[in-house]
């Protein structure tokens, strides 16, 4: 699979997961094994000696820098990128550290990613990849992107609302009631950039996608390639807390449900413990120490709970009032692998051992 300049052997994108559930140690073995590996970048400082308590927003970017030359010590030749989420407030520094830090591609949801060119102006080789959840979206920032910057995605990730992990692209009464139809907007949106532009590029599914039987099916109803979260929680290489993975290989399918979150997104999570999260929060004093969100509902009324100190608790393991973001297929983890073992069981090539960064 060929995404702008950058061609991966296998037609997979391990999708960012934020806060750092996809680090470097995540995102390098990926590239290692021959797909795309992705560092999230959304609170990936929070964790890290660059990091003081009071300086968030300039401790971000070098720790995003800091994790990509990570990364890249364990597949020097690797693709690797960055997620980037619209949403937070430092979306445009945490752009551009990528592109300093050598990223390759960004893959940037969670808000329409209009004003992405411009912020890579000055790295035309780092591909960019918008992710939607309708033919519209795409269409959207396809018109904007060649109006105003004279350019075209690299490639789209289509996320399915009723299946991925963590934030989702649709209104939390339209999730999960038989209305959103995955690969009729993959085929929509691959069907859109031919006849409007000319152009092929590669179309990627994303949400609910497991094992090799859901791997072909993804193929053979017309996306290019597939992007998976889920699946690779459980992994030695995964950047969380073996308590986190644990919560995974515990719950069953009626753990998992949907959350609102304070950024106005809902999200698919463990749901247990969602009173727990927000009674912990509830005694933070100030509310919203780091004010990473633009739009928080935590921030401005103290409603619901701090997302990203929710997530930092469980990446560190405390998955008891921390928020554990998971896929619909969580449930189906049953043991611990291996991020090679997961690429031969897709794809049964030929893949190198994993290296730990
Ligand atoms: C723990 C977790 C965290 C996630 N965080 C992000 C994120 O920060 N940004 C984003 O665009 N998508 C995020 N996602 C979505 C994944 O990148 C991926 O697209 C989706 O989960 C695919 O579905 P799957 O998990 O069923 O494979 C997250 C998913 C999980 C499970």
């Amino acid at each position: 699979m060929r995404i702008g300049k950058h061609e991966v052997t296998y037609p997979l994108i391990q999708g960012g997961m934020a806060v750092r559930i996809s680090g470097a140690r995540l995102a390098g073995n990926v590239a290692l094994c021959g797909g795309v590996g992705l560092v999230a970048t959304a609170g990936i400082a929070l964790n890290s000696p660059l990091y003081t308590g009071d300086n968030f927003f300039s401790a971000e970017p070098q720790a995003l820098k800091a994790e990509l030359a990570k990364a890249y010590k364990i597949a020097p030749n690797g693709v690797i990128g960055t997620n980037c989420m619209v949403a937070v407030t430092d979306y445009a520094d945490l752009v551009k550290a990528s592109c300093e830090g050598g990223a390759k591609l960004i893959v940037s949801g969670a808000g329409l990613p209009l004003n992405l060119p411009e912020l890579t102006a000055d790295w035309p080789d780092v591909a960019l990849v918008p992710i939607v959840s309708s033919v519209k979206a795409a269409e959207l920032i396809a018109r904007k992107w060649q109006k105003t910057y004279d350019r075209l995605p690299d490639a789209v990730v289509v996320e399915d609302p009723d299946t991925a992990g963590g934030h989702l692209g649709e209104k939390f009464e339209k999730i999960g009631v038989g209305q959103y139809d995955q690969y009729a907007t993959v085929r929509g949106v691959k069907n859109y950039f031919r006849t409007t532009w000319d152009l092929d590029i590669p179309i990627i599914a994303a949400g609910g996608i497991w094992d090799r039987a859901d791997l072909q099916h993804a193929l053979q109803q017309g996306a290019d390639g597939v992007q998976m979260g889920t699946r690779f929680v459980c992994t030695e290489e995964c950047d969380a807390a073996d308590a986190f993975k644990q919560a995974y290989l515990n719950c069953t399918k009626e753990d998992i449900g949907l959350i609102m979150s304070p950024a106005g997104l809902p999200g698919r999570a463990l749901v247990a413990n969602v009173e727990a999260i927000r009674d912990r929060d509830l005694e933070m004093t100030p509310f919203c120490p780091t004010g990473c969100l633009r739009k928080c509902t935590y921030k401005t009324d103290g409603e619901r709970f701090c997302i990203v100190h929710a997530l930092d608790r469980a990446q560190r393991g405390d998955t008891e009032t921390g928020l554990v973001f998971c896929g619909s297929n969580a449930w189906r983890a049953t043991r611990i692998e291996t991020v090679a073992g997961i690429f031969e069981e897709l794809f049964h090539g030929e893949i190198p051992l994993s290296v730990n960064g």
